[in-house]
C-alpha cells in the first residue's frame, strides 16, 4: 500500500468557473459566423483545446474557413476570454476546492494540475492558490489533447507516482475519458447526466469529504 497519491485538478469548471466565460467568448465568435451555439454544444468543448474548439464551432455550422481567419478568430476569442479574467482574484475559486487543496497538503499528497488551458498560470496566480500546486502540466506543455491521456500521465510522471496511484478531478467528458484511459481514478465534477463515466460523480467540492479523501489515499 502507498500512501502517496497523485491528485490532479483540471482547471477550468474544476477549480474556477472560467467555463462560463469560455462559453460567453466562442458564443460571441459563433453569433458573429451565424452559427447557432447552444449551451449544450459547449459540454462538446469543456476540456479540449482551443483549436479544437473552434473546429468544433465550425462544424456544427458547417463552416469552412481559410487558416487565416481561423487564426483571427482564435485570438479574437482568447482577447475575449482574457478580458473577462482581468477582475478575477480568490472570490472565483469554487467553493469547497481550497478546503480540499488544503487537506491534500496537509495530508502531505501529490497535488498537479492537469488542463488543455494555456492561460493556466495567470489564473492559478490571480485567485492566490497556485503555491498548492508541486507540478502544472497545461495546453502549453502537450501535443494530444483530452481524451488523451498525455496531460494526466505527464503529471504523474513529474510527480514521480504511478498512474494507478493518480486521482483525476474533471468537469468534461473528454477529461474522464482521458483519465480513465490512463487507467486513473476519475472523479466527476458536475452532473450525473453529462459524467457518468467517472468512477465517482459529486455536484461540487462542498459535497465531498475528507472520508473520501482518507479512502483514496489508503485504497
Ligand atoms: C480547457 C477548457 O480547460 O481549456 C476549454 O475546458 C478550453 O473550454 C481549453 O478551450 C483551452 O483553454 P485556453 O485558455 O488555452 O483557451
Ligand atoms: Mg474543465
Amino acid at each position: 500500500m502507498n500512501n502517496k497519491k497523485a491528485f490532479i485538478f483540471d482547471l477550468d469548471g474544476v477549480i474556477v468557473d472560467t467555463a462560463k466565460y469560455h462559453f460567453l467568448a466562442w458564443q460571441k465568435i459563433a453569433k458573429s459566423l451565424n452559427i447557432n451555439f447552444t449551451l449544450e454544444d459547449n459540454e462538446l468543448l469543456k476540456g479540449v483545446s482551443r483549436v479544437r474548439s473552434l473546429d468544433i464551432i465550425l462544424g456544427l455550422g458547417n463552416v469552412q474557413a481559410s487558416q487565416e481567419d481561423k487564426d483571427k478568430w482564435l485570438i479574437q476569442k482568447n482577447e475575449d476570454y482574457l478580458s473577462y479574467l482581468v477582475d478575477m482574484d480568490e472570490s472565483e475559486v469554487l467553493p469547497g476546492v481550497l478546503k480540499i487543496l488544503k487537506l491534500l497538503k496537509d495530508k502531505n499528497q501529490g497535488i498537479a494540475l492537469g488542463s488543455a488551458s494555456k492561460n493556466a498560470r495567470p489564473i492559478l496566480e490571480k485567485t492566490g492558490i497556485l503555491s498548492y500546486f508541486d507540478v502544472i502540466v497545461d495546453g502549453n506543455d502537450v501535443t494530444n489533447a483530452k481524451p488523451d491521456p498525455e496531460v494526466f500521465l505527464k503529471a504523474a510522471q513529474l510527480l514521480n507516482i504511478d498512474p494507478k496511484n493518480s486521482i483525476v478531478f474533471e468537469d468534461s467528458v473528454a477529461g474522464i475519458q482521458a483519465a480513465n484511459i490512463a487507467e486513473m481514478v476519475s472523479v466527476g465534477i458536475g452532473e450525473e447526466t453529462i459524467l457518468h463515466e467517472a468512477d465517482f460523480i459529486f455536484k461540487d467540492f462542498t459535497v465531498m469529504d475528507e472520508n473520501f479523501i482518507e479512502s483514496l489515499i489508503t485504497k
